[in-house]
């Protein structure tokens, strides 16, 4: 089965998307984590990615395809997959479509999280993350057990290189002009399920948890 994870920066796709990796047994798959992992890297496609991801605008599709498509073609999404992040414009979500279809597989579920912009910013500017395991964490919401150390692996926890007030109002923009034709794109396929993201983390996991077992993936 294959879940698309839709929604504005902060609304909590990544929180989300690990768990159900765990409960479900298909892997997680987040543009953002493999971009910023090409970030990392001194190189001409990397220094690309970095530049675009700085400033809170959208790599552009035939990178994000390319790359989204190529993780898709790994043997571990044979059951299907959680995609976090990705598909985020119509372009990305058509070439999803086809790249599913020649498989005989296709999206069954998109979850369209959503919540307020300035419960966004807060919990943005709360957040802690692992760049080792990409666990993520907040100060206000989700502490870690220790302070300031992963509990999965023990390595130190930052914040991300994105969450500049200013970064992340063009993030906030970008995911409004881009990404709610998506959540329309599904929306007309029968695939979209909104989940009110706004309540703590416990009940959006009810909330996902029963729309997942509607869609009988479980
Ligand atoms: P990406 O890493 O995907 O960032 P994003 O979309 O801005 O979303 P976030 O990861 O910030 O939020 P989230 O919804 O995962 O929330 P989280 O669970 O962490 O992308 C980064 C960049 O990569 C993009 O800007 C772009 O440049 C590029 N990119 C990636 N994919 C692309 C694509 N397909 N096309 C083009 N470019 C692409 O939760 C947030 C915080 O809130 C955490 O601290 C968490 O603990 C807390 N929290 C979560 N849920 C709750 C809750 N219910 N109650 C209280 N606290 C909560
Ligand atoms: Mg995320
Ligand atoms: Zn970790």
């Amino acid at each position: 089965m294959n879940i698309v994870l839709l929604g504005p920066p902060g609304a909590g796709k990544g929180t989300q998307a690990r768990r159900l990796q765990a409960t479900m047994g298909i892997p997680h798959i987040a543009t953002g984590d493999l971009f910023r992992s090409l970030a990392a890297e001194d190189n001409g496609l990397g220094r690309e990615v970095r530049a675009y991801m700085n400033k809170g605008e959208y790599v552009p599709d035939d990178v994000t395809i390319r790359v989204g498509l190529d993780r898709l073609r790994a043997p571990d999404t044979e059951n299907g997959c959680l995609l976090d992040g990705f598909p985020r414009t119509v372009a990305q979500a058509t070439a999803l479509t086809s790249a599913l279809g020649r498989l005989g597989q296709r999206v069954d579920l998109a979850l369209y999280i959503t919540a307020p912009e300035e419960l966004l910013v807060r919990r943005l500017s709360g957040r802690i993350v692992c760049h080792h395991c990409n666990a993520i964490y907040n100060n206000a919401t989700r502490p870690p057990q220790q302070d300031m150390s992963c509990d999965a692996c023990g390595h130190e926890l930052e914040r991300r290189e994105d969450e500049r007030a200013e970064v992340v109002r063009t993030r906030l923009r970008t995911h409004e002009e881009r990404t709610s034709p998506v959540a329309e794109y599904y929306r007309e396929r029968g695939t979209l399920v909104e989940i009110h993201g706004a309540r703590t983390i416990e009940v959006v996991e009810q909330e996902v948890d029963g729309a997942v077992g509607l869609r009988g993936v479980r």
